[in-house]
Parts: C-alpha cells; structure tokens; sequence
C-alpha cells in the first residue's frame, strides 16, 4: 500500500461570515478534460487564454428549450439571440439546429443575412433602426418589431413609397411579478400606450399587426414572472381581436432565462436555483392559456440567449503569479481580466483548477492582468494553492462575452469549438497587432 505524500502542516486565516451552508470547498478532482479533450492540449494549440464552446452543449441546451416548450404549445420558435453571442460557428450551430435569428442592429441583421437566413426567419428588435435597414428588413420580409411612434412613422412612409402594406409587430414593455421593468423599449401595456400603437398602426392603412413582442429582462429565476407576462400579452391580443378584429400570428416573449451561473447577490449556487425550461415552459403556457380561442393560435416565439450559450462556454487561463495581500488572502494574478471575461462583473463564476492539489484551500482573489483595481475575475473563493503556468478553467461562460470584450493593452484571445466527435477547431483566431491598429488614419501632418 502507498502513503500518500506528506504534506506539512499549514496555518490558515479564515474569514468569518465566508461560508455559509452552501458554500463548498473545491472538489478535489482537476478538471483535466473539456468534452473529452485535454485542457492542457487545447492549450499547446491555441495558446492562453483561450475560450471554449461545447458543439455538444449548446445542441443539448435548444433541444431541451424546443422540448419542454413544445410539450407546453403547438407552435413554437426559437430565435437565436444574435447579441447573446454572434460568433459565425456558433450561430451555425443553432440555425442548424433550427433557431431563427433574433437580432437588435443592422450589423446583426447583415450578419443573419450573409449567411444565409432569408429575412423571413429574422425577428429584427431594438430601438435604433435606420431609415434605410429598416427598408432592408421590410422588402425582406423580416419581422420588424416597432420600438417607439417614430419608428411606426417611418415604417409608414417607407410602406407609402414603396406603394405596399407591411406586416410589423410591436414591442411592448409591461410590470411582471419579481422583475425590474424594462420600461425603455417598446410601448408601455399597463398606461395605454401599446393600445394607442395599435390604433395609430391600424390607422395609417400602410402597416398591419403581426405579432406582439415583449422582452421582460435578464437571468430571471422566477419563472412566474413569464405567468404574468404570457397571460398580459395574452389579455392584449383578446382585446385587439375583439376591437379591431386582427388575429396575431406570433407572441414573442423575449429571452431572459437564467443560465446555471451564479448572480453576485445570489444565495443558492446556479446549480441549485437556476430552473428547469419545463417550469418556465409551464409558467409561459399558463398565461398564453388566457387567449380567447377565436383563430388559429398563435406561434410562441422565444429569443433566448444566455440559456442556451452559457453552460456551453469555458474560458481557459494561466496563472501569471502569487502574492500576498495586505488583508491577508492570497492574490492569484491570471493572463485573462474583466476586459475578456465581462461576465466577472455580475457572477461569481465557477473556477476550478486542471492539475490534482494538495494543501488546504485558502480565501483568494483571483484577478487579472489589466493593472487596474476593478480588475477582478473572482473576489474570495477558497481555492487550492497553484503554480505560475498552471491553468484554470472558468465555467458557464458562453453569454454575452465575445460580444461584449473589450480589446485593452492586449490582444483578444482565440476561440474555439470542440465538436460533438471529439474534433476541435477555431471559431476566432487569437488577436494581432494589425487588429489593432488597422483601423487606425495617422493624419498627414504628423
Ligand atoms: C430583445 C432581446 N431578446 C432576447 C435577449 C436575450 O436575453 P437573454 O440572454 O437574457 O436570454 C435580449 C437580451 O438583452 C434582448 O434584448
């Protein structure tokens, strides 16, 4: 029998009120491997940091969205949230699994269309929409969802002069149990407003109604909260029958389900809190119930985005050094900050190490290497002692953070797809210097 090595005894400064009875201490197996394929591997290749998507995950991820909705509803649709993550192989992934394209600019939208989805399979949001990609998306035949009165104006005159009616749909903002009004986008339900889009829509005789669209917030855990939304817009699309006799083709709810992160101000672990697709599917089909049942029902139209990319998503990285703090907790310099990994701002992301540890974890920073204080990727974890040229892997990382980085004193690192048979390849090369300064006009008198 062999003894385990021997490890000498060590003093540990424990800060009161850090655990609680959720709190775990890092399991002691490395996470060696990502869908099979060594950390250390995907390293030599394509250098540190590194991000990593799972083919594997984000088909699981919509196939258990298109599940669990469709056991709810006849019709539904999900529309990839192009802002959630834009990355072409990524966004293949999903059209290839279905998805439509959601998207909330112009450059989304030119990015749906090249390649290859027909403007018919585009919901097209957001508040600014130039005279000139909203006539794009409407002689596309995409499904344009009106913001404000002014884009129904000029949605209007383009219909006029191009001497034809549109079909549009408008985006509504309502008050739904437990979640912060998103109040600035669309037509408020609950004053009138949306009433009042209707008739001035209905009025100028250039557009038709289509489709109603709400998108209630983001990382919403409580899935009643789509109860309330569903069964408002629900209430709506009755009254608007009744009184101008349209019957809707789609109700749109947006996105806004909670990945398995954990919010900053979260108690329960994401693992533990975040729900099922079904109890939010439950939530969504008890509300649309409220709809009167004269026509055809309407298709359930979904935009989630961080739910579907989130758990698929891993960021490889390697520690630079340890030092000490003043208060006593152990810094861990990384090679990635906050400027790659947007996302340290709202979770406390699950980090775990990739080569087996001894010791006794201890409180520790883990922050990067930006040379500036905000930059921290994690604020007191217990976390096991590593070595410079060690690596971590931060988990559940796929929303919003390669469309949100920030290119700062570095370069952007490369990204990468580990598909369903094991094979790898770059989804973004790593960042040059010509990345950089490409853009950049030196004017002549310098
Ligand atoms: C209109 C719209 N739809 C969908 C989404 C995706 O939201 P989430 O990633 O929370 O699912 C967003 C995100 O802000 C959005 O603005």
């Amino acid at each position: 029998m062999s003894l385990p090595p021997y490890e000498p005894p060590s003093l540990v400064r424990h800060q009161p009120g850090f655990m609680n009875k959720f709190s775990r201490l890092q399991g002691r197996e490395p996470l060696t491997h990502l869908d099979g394929v060594s950390v250390e591997a995907l390293i030599a290749a394509y250098g540190s940091p590194l991000f990593v998507f799972s083919e594997r995950t984000l088909v699981d991820r919509i196939t258990e969205l298109r599940t669990a909705m469709s056991r709810r509803w006849p019709k539904v649709r999900i529309a990839w949230s192009y802002k959630t993550n834009y990355l072409d192989g990524i966004c293949r992934v999903f059209h290839r699994e279905g998805a439509w394209a959601e998207v909330v600019s112009g450059m989304e939208y030119e990015m749906a269309r090249r390649r290859g989805v027909p403007g018919e399979h585009i919901h097209f949001n957001g508040p600014d929409k130039s005279r000139a990609e909203l006539q794009r998306a409407l002689r596309e035949g995409a499904h344009v969802h009106l913001d404000h009165f002014d884009e129904l104006a000029l949605a209007e005159d383009i219909a006029k002069e191009d001497r034809t009616t549109y079909k549009v749909a408008i985006r509504l903002n309502l008050a739904a149990r437990g979640v912060p009004a998103w109040s600035r986008f669309g037509f408020n339900l609950e004053n009138g407003q949306a009433r009042d889009a209707v008739v001035r829509l209905l009025q100028g005789g250039h557009l038709d109604l289509s489709g109603l669209h709400c998108h209630l917030g983001t990382f919403i855990l409580e899935p009643s909260a789509y109860r309330d939304q569903a069964g408002k817009l629900a209430g709506f699309a009755n009254d608007i029958r009744k009184e101008f006799g349209v019957t809707l083709d789609f109700i749109d709810v947006g996105g806004g389900q909670a990945s398995h992160n954990t919010l900053k101000a979260q108690y329960l672990p994401g693992e533990q809190a975040t729900p099922p697709f079904s109890r939010y599917a439950e939530a969504l089909a008890e509300g649309l119930s409220k709809l009167d049942g004269g026509g055809p029902m309407p298709t359930l139209v979904l935009e989630t985005g961080r739910a579907l990319v989130d758990d698929a998503g891993s960021l490889i990285t390697t520690v630079i050094a340890n030092k000490r703090l003043p208060d006593g907790r152990r810094g861990v310099v990384l090679d990635a900050g906050v400027n790659t990994l947007f996302t340290a701002f709202w979770y406390r992301h699950d980090v775990l190490p990739t080569a087996t540890w001894r010791g006794i974890p201890e409180p520790t920073v883990l922050y990067g290497p930006l040379c500036m204080n905000i930059d921290v990727v994690r604020d007191t974890l217990l976390f096991p002692a590593v070595e410079p040229g060690q690596h971590l892997v931060v988990r559940n990382v796929g929303a919003y953070n390669v469309t949100q980085w920030m290119q700062f004193i570095t370069y952007r690192p490369a990204v990468v797809l580990i598909g369903r048979d094991g094979q790898h390849a770059l989804l973004r090369r790593r960042e040059v210097l010509e990345d950089v300064t490409g853009p950049e006009v030196t004017p002549p008198w310098l």
